[in-house]
């Protein structure tokens, strides 16, 4: 990525990960970026690095504006490993005396990472840097994404710093949100859906801090994807509406199969669902992956969840998408289970447990059908659609 001026003195010296497909089990299918920002004031300071192995092409970015070695303070908004991973190849270029201010939870976490004794300076929330023409202010943002997590707001130029919050996994050819557009807002909610959502009261919590402080914003700067400079308080705005949850007329049919039986029960409910109205989706979980599935789960009101029984328990792909979607925490939601069986049938008692368990509004016991669902067994799966379609909300919210 060619560093980017992105206002008077204040350069994107950050790198693309063009090529990442899997963020920790997370499909990045349009790669991603690591953003770090150095400002050049009578006190140079760079925001965040860079994955470790990145850290050569960001001091490169930096030598193209500055000389690395005339950077004096380091801003650590956050302790994981792609955004701090190149600190020990720029600490080594630019002098390991060099300050790195961070949150006091960023100071116990970095040298839990790192075992050289770099010099830390712990900083408040609401405490204040000066850096020449211009102060920076730290906002600790515990669990946005982790506990070390802050913000840097720069007063001069209403300029937020934000870390992982409002970012995207994409790389692409633009640096603003004006330059891509509409496009960009799918891979905001995707970020949102499978790195923030568990977080969404905190998320409120933060935006109501930020709104009664009266913070002015101009420009958002997260740590991966385009800098938003437009209208930042779009972005603002669907992150509240994404944290709310409020449930629309929408359902996930969510299923994987055998021998197709659990499958024609899946597409009785579908079918059904859609003729009363609801906006459903049918999804096969071989054919979905897991992190598209959850951009779809934030606003839907309804998640259906069918798996065969195998060896007295559910399919593997049905037990990876509970487990990851149950870590998210999503909320505001009707479910049911639903399966076919050979002899057994613990799939939709296991299910239902599981989805009581993510604390939603559960219609028991769900559908078990005996090997090969005819029609007439089939109409227990359009009578349970018909039920969750009259108990959704009858508009989109
Ligand atoms: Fe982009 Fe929580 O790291």
């Amino acid at each position: 990525m060619k560093p980017v001026e992105i206002a008077k003195d204040i350069f994107l010296v950050g790198v693309s990960d063009w090529n990442i497909r899997d963020f920790h089990g997370y499909s990045t299918y349009q790669g991603s970026t690591y953003n770090a920002y150095l400002i050049v004031d009578e006190k140079v300071t760079l925001i965040d690095t860079v994955k470790k192995e990145f850290a050569d092409e960001l001091i490169q970015n930096i030598r193209t504006v500055i000389d690395p070695k005339k950077i004096d303070y380091v801003i650590s908004n956050h302790t994981e490993m792609d955004h701090s991973g190149g600190l020990p190849r720029l600490m080594h270029s630019i002098g390991e005396d060099k300050p790195i201010y961070c949150s006091k939870m960023g100071h116990k976490n970095l040298s839990m990472h790192f075992s050289k004794k770099w010099n830390y300076r712990p900083v408040e929330d609401g405490s204040e840097l000066s850096i020449g023409k211009r102060t920076l202010s730290f906002m600790e943002t515990r669990m946005l994404h982790w506990p070390d997590s802050m913000f840097t707001y720069v007063k001069e130029g209403n300029i937020l710093f934000s870390s992982d919050a409002f970012g995207q996994h994409y790389a692409g050819p633009e640096r603003f949100d004006d330059e891509a557009g509409e496009v960009i807002f799918p891979h905001a909610k995707k970020y949102f859906a499978n790195i923030l959502l568990l977080y969404a009261p905190l998320i409120l919590k933060l935006i109501d801090k930020v709104t009664d402080m009266g913070l002015k914003l101009d420009m958002v700067c997260p740590d991966h994807g385009i800098i938003w400079r437009k209208d930042p308080s779009v972005i603002i705005d669907r992150y509240v509406e994404w944290s709310k949850q409020e449930p629309k007329r929408k359902a996930l049919v969510i299923y994987d199969t055998m021998w197709h039986s659990t499958e024609k029960m899946a597409q009785k409910i579908t079918n059904t669902l859609i003729e009363e109205g609801v906006s459903a989706k049918s999804i096969h979980l071989r054919s979905w992956h897991r992190s598209e599935i959850m951009t779809e789960v934030v606003d839907a009101g309804a998640i259906i969840v069918g798996s065969p029984t195998i060896n007295n328990g559910l399919f593997p792909t049905v037990s990876d998408f509970l487990t990851y979607m149950k870590g998210l925490k999503p909320q505001n939601k009707i479910a049911t289970a639903f399966g076919s069986y050979g002899w057994s049938g613990e799939a939709v008692k296991l299910i239902t447990n599981e989805l009581k368990a993510m604390k939603f509004d559960v219609l028991e016991p769900g559908i078990r059908i005996q090997y090969v669902p005819d029609e007439q067994k089939l109409e227990a799966c359009a009578a349970i659609a018909r039920d969750i379609a009259h108990k959704l909300p009858l508009q989109d919210q």
